[in-house]
């Protein structure tokens, strides 16, 4: 079969920056999960990413800088507050697993937004990434590199599963340390607003502001892409509100604890440590999908720190999937 090469090292970087640089889309390693990346610069190099990734034109891409002194060729700072509450957030978590909604640059081109006012930018931690920004001398856009809707990657593998007939090329830089996505703020009047859960915590942004509800959904969704429905398995999963019996034709998702009489079990962190059942998290979903079981059953996971984020997965993973529901 075609389809995409996987490769690492200066090979696999010289390969990405040379199709990068021609308008080419790339798989690249981040720390959270595995991104399908183009110069941000390049509206045709953007148009693609949608093509492969089969996304709505409605749904925007995170931008990816090396480090935050690139801020000021994506965005235009409104006010001298909204700068310093950035370099505040930028120096505790940058580089690292969190986004930022801030107002756009005029230049940076329409797709890459979906026309919003707003760009959401992000600088990874990954090695591999910073050095390929660093080389193409130019912002990378790019979202999850799963076609719209699937479970994203967090391992070189998983990207060749999900596009490798859609894409030339996969920079492999191992599995993905979070393994989650980043948790993305949105910067208002009254504080900031986690638009999206991930690796960094509420805990963790208490000191930098005011934290304001969740966004409620509907038409005050300010991230088109954070529908119920997406990372979906194939298979219907059901989170469980209570303990159910054995059944050998299920798929259950653990997090600690050990069960017989099911078609198939994944634990994903036996000490139940939340860094490592969100690490372990997309690969245990991936599995079951492939494997014996057709119906698929989730513990719930005790929603704090971490497991809001592992939770908001599971549920638009339940919801995204066939018949699955939350009891
Ligand atoms: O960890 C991550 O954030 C990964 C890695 C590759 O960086 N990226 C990622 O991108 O998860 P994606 O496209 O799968 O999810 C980004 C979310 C989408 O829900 C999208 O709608 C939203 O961010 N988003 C992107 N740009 C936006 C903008 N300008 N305004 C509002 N929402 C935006
Ligand atoms: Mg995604």
């Amino acid at each position: 079969m075609s389809g995409a090469r996987i490769l690492s090292g200066r090979e696999g970087e010289d390969q990405a920056v040379a199709l990068l640089r021609d308008g080419g889309i790339v798989g690249v390693p981040t720390e959270t999960v595995y991104g399908l990346a183009a110069d941000a610069f390049q509206p045709l190099a953007v148009a693609r990413i949608y093509e492969a990734k089969s996304r709505p034109l409605s749904d925007p891409l995170i931008v990816h800088l090396p480090e935050a002194a690139w801020l000021d060729r994506v965005v235009r700072f409104t006010s001298a507050r909204q700068r310093e509450v950035v370099e505040r957030l930028s120096g505790a978590f940058w580089p690292g697993p969190m986004t930022l909604l801030l107002p756009r640059h005029p230049q940076l081109p329409d797709l890459v937004t979906a026309g919003m006012e707003s760009v959401a930018v992000r600088v990874s931690s990954h090695p591999v990434f910073q050095n390929l920004l660093q080389r193409m001398d130019s912002p990378l856009a790019a979202p999850s590199a799963n076609r719209f809707g699937r479970i994203s990657p967090t391992t070189a593998e998983d990207v060749r599963i999900e596009l490798g007939e859609r894409i030339p090329l996969i920079l492999d830089g191992g599995p993905c340390p979070h393994g989650l996505e980043s948790t993305i703020l949105g910067l208002e009047e009254n504080g900031l607003r986690i638009l999206r859960p991930g690796p960094i915590t509420q805990e963790q942004l208490k000191e930098f502001g005011h934290l304001l509800n969740e966004k409620t959904s509907g038409q005050d969704v300010k991230t088109p892409g954070s529908l119920p429905g997406h990372y979906a398995p194939r298979k219907p999963l059901t989170i469980m509100e209570r303990d159910i019996s054995p059944d050998p034709s299920a798929g259950l998702l653990s997090l600690a604890s050990s069960r017989q009489g099911f078609a198939m079990q994944e634990i994903l962190s036996p000490d139940g440590d939340l860094r490592e059942a969100a690490s372990r998290l997309y690969g245990a979903l991936r599995r079951l999908d492939d494997g014996p079981a057709t119906v698929l059953y989730a513990e719930k996971i005790p929603e704090e720190g971490l497991g809001v984020a592992i939770m908001d997965r599971l549920r638009r993973a339940s919801h995204g999937s066939r018949t699955g529901k939350t009891p």
